[in-house]
């Protein structure tokens, strides 16, 4: 079964093949109506389930609209609504939405919950987003990145805030795209050390470093995202706010980091707190680019776990 687990978990050729797909794909649509069908209609058919345990605006608008482009159909489906959060295991879900649709996309808590259903599912996983990572936020940076500004390989990535779910998926990335990443933020909120390790396994080199001016110096890509995210209590609001203040990527920031850097945000933004409204709609920002991105990076997911 071709699951789109983890960056880290997914063969680099591949991934640079989904990266081209999606490139060619969105290419060969450039200028078309929204509506307009794929050419080619690849999921003609095909029925994607797409589960939310999590709110969602881009995950759950990019993955409809793709497939329905591809000519296949979705059922977009809340967890709470399902028996699933209501007592049934996850793996008799799984075993059941197999019986029914050729393709899952889930965005959940616990990555258990991810692994499990991809354990129990005779048909492809896709991973919208855990608790530890958000492998197609990242795809969709990486074209974006890539429009703007040619191939990734051998760049250098600064990622300033919280060392989250998206950070993770960005230092999954750096090993297997072959990119630098250097982290800047308060050490409680220090980036998962497996995935540090991981990625300084495959070549990557992956810093740490506190200040936030001397971090963003030259960087071709700054990157931030929510101090506060979905899973993270709310009591720990203020604190983290605290924390990340002295992280916010701001006017001045963006000149510490020069003009050839972009900056990128998977959104929903928080504007004024992690970063500013004149960054947001700032030259070197690219978000509108980057969420348009997530429907063609994740079509070519589709495809490639489809075997298409
Ligand atoms: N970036 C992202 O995944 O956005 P949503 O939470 O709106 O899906
Ligand atoms: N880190 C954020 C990303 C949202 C797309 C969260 O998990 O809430």
């Amino acid at each position: 079964m071709t699951h789109f687990l983890d960056l880290h978990k997914t063969a680099p050729a591949d991934l640079r093949a989904m990266i081209n797909t999606a490139a060619a794909m969105k290419t060969a649509r450039a200028g078309a109506p929204r509506g307009t069908p794929d050419a080619d209609q690849a999921l003609a058919g095909r029925v994607v389930a797409l589960v939310f345990e999590k709110p969602s605006t881009r995950t759950r608008v990019s993955f409809d609209v793709g497939v329905r482009q591809m000519g296949g159909q979705t059922l977009v489906l809340s967890g709470a609504d399902m028996q699933l959060g209501h007592g049934e295991s996850i793996a008799d879900t799984a075993r059941v939405l197999s019986r029914y649709v050729d393709l899952i996309m889930i965005r959940t808590f616990e990555e258990s919950t991810l692994l499990e259903l991809a354990d129990h599912a005779s048909v492809p996983v896709i991973n919208g987003l855990t608790n530890r990572t958000h492998p197609c936020q990242i795809m969709a940076d990486i074209l974006t990145f890539e429009e703007h500004r040619g191939p990734i390989t051998g760049k250098r990535v600064v990622w300033a805030g919280d060392g989250n779910n998206v950070c993770t998926s960005l230092i999954h990335a750096a090993g297997q795209f072959g990119f630098d990443v250097t982290f800047t933020g308060p050490e409680p909120l220090d980036p998962e050390p497996e995935a540090v390790a991981t990625a300084r396994a495959a070549g990557a080199a992956i810093t740490i470093e506190r200040d936030p001016v001397r971090a963003v110096a030259g960087a071709d890509l700054v990157v931030t995202d929510t101090w506060v995210s979905m899973h993270d209590p709310a009591s720990t609001r203020e604190r983290r706010h605290n924390q990340l203040r002295p992280y916010q990527v701001n006017e001045a920031l963006m000149k510490a980091a020069g003009d050839q850097a972009l900056f990128m945000h998977c959104l929903p933004a928080h504007r004024e707190e992690e970063v500013t409204s004149a960054v947001m709609d700032g030259p070197q920002s690219v978000v509108f680019d980057e969420a348009e991105n997530r429907l063609h990076a994740q079509k070519a997911v589709m495809r490639w776990c489809l075997g298409l």
